[in-house]
């Protein structure tokens, strides 16, 4: 069944309405499905088995403990990209030992909590990244396991915000330069190559971007062994996309089928660093309706989620699904193609209460009619929903919970006025 149903009217998240959790926890509120999560964790581990794949849950996607917990439960790695990332997969109960360490930027302490830590191994980014990880190694003593990331240099046709495979981008390293980088670092004694790493970018739906990529990938292992690196682990990273609007992006099955058998070639072990596939559609916002109002031509429907709780449309102009969680008298559940009108359905902002024109979920989107106090859900932000929201305008963040059947555990409360001015002094 999925996650997220419409049942007499009423949108259930597994087995409990999404009105009883508003009313029990309040608005605006993050529901996360714990079977949804584990369903995709399970779905990858079963579509690489070939090629015995290590799924690091990219961590930056959604961070709430309670989820990294059930997470590395489950046999999880975690994809980290910062020592405070890796500080909440060690509360979590989450092996470092399974955890890749990324990020174009790691201060020389953050290196050393990932060597202290013990981390399969950390994605290096720059020449001058190794030399600072070597240094620091030597430093205190251990061999730091890397794994190169290379830019594949194929277009991954997405948002340009989050394109990160091309040449020109600020991420890895090209072919050439790696291989070079490859060549001089031979004969440092304090880190290992290990791996081999690619991400070409996020929410990318089709299967070719990733078949260019991979190609490219098997020759360059081989000439990495050739120079003496014991090359183990060819990384994919993440960027398998989900669906928004209705059935735009490829099963992860497929995916699985283009990137395993490349693998399997090369003779390594596959990590994966999936992040958007896993949490995006194990997750919506709820939000009720405060006001409509119109103004010439527009109509606005405020409600009680803002830009600084789910950003991504402000942002990346990203569409969202939206639809009411309890059904009107004579309203259907949404249609399974975005694209697809509901009868008695007007044009709609829908807007938040955040002083500035960027803050919408959605502008001109075909709803039904609602009144103050109506519950509406915003689908597909299980991802980079909760992580990127912000305080703007003193706004308590909102509260999260997972819900396992039956069962709906709070797993971040709501901020209190005095969790937000804690830190400030005067
Ligand atoms: N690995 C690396 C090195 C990454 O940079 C990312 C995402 C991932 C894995 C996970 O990618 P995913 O499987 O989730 O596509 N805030 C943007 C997305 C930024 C993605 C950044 N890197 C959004 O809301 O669409």
């Amino acid at each position: 069944m999925e996650p997220f149903h419409y049942r007499d009217g009423q949108l259930y998240c597994e087995e409990i309405p999404a009105a009883e959790l508003a009313d029990r926890f309040g608005t605006p509120l993050y529901v996360y499905s714990q079977s949804s999560f584990l369903g995709t964790l399970k779905a990858l581990q079963s579509a690489y088995a070939e090629v015995a794949p290590l799924v690091c849950y990219s961590v930056k996607a959604n961070s709430n403990l309670g989820i990294l917990k059930v997470m590395a439960a489950h046999g999880s790695g975690f994809d980290v990209v910062s020592a405070g990332e890796l500080h909440r997969v060690q509360v979590a109960g989450g092996d470092p030992g399974k955890t890749v360490f990324a990020g174009v930027g790691k201060t020389d302490e953050e290196i050393k909590a990932g060597l202290e830590a013990g981390v399969l191994m950390f994605n290096v980014e720059s020449e001058a990244e190794l030399d600072a990880i070597a240094r620091v190694a030597a430093s205190i003593g251990k061999v730091a396991p890397i794994a190169l990331r290379v830019n594949p240099d194929v277009d991954p046709k997405t948002h340009r915000y989050i394109s990160t495979g091309k040449k020109e981008s600020k991420f890895g390293m090209d072919i050439e330069r790696a291989l070079r980088v490859a060549a001089s670092s031979v004969a440092i004694s304090s880190i290992r190559m290990i791996g081999m790493h690619m991400h070409i970018g996020s929410q990318i739906t089709t299967t070719e971007p990733y078949a260019g990529a991979v190609a490219k990938g098997v020759d360059l292992i081989a000439q990495l062994r050739e120079m003496g690196h014991p090359i183990a682990w060819y990384n994919m990273g993440g960027g398998y996309g989900i669906n928004y609007k209705g059935h735009e992006a490829r099963p992860v099955e497929e995916f699985a089928r283009v990137i395993a058998p490349a693998v399997k070639a090369a003779g390594c072990r596959l990590a994966i660093e999936p992040g958007r596939v896993i949490a995006g559609n194990a997750g919506i916002l709820l939000s009720r309706v405060l006001y409509t109002k119109q103004s010439g031509d527009k109509r606005f429907l405020i409600q009680d989620a803002a830009m600084n709780d789910l950003i991504r449309p402000a942002l990346y102009e990203s569409y969202h699904r939206i639809w009411p969680a309890v059904l009107p008298p004579g309203v259907s559940p949404p249609p399974d193609d975005a694209d697809v009108q509901a009868p008695e359905c007007e044009p709609w902002d829908v807007v938040g209460p955040v002083c500035e024109s960027g803050d919408f979920l959605a502008r001109d989107r075909h709803l039904p009619r609602l009144d103050r106090g109506a519950l509406i859900a915003t689908f597909s932000a299980g991802a980079y929903g909760m992580v990127m929201a912000s305080n703007y305008n003193t706004r308590p963040r909102a509260a999260e919970v997972l819900v396992d059947g039956t069962d709906a555990r709070l797993v971040r409360r709501r901020e209190t006025f005095d969790d937000l001015l804690r830190p400030e002094i005067f």
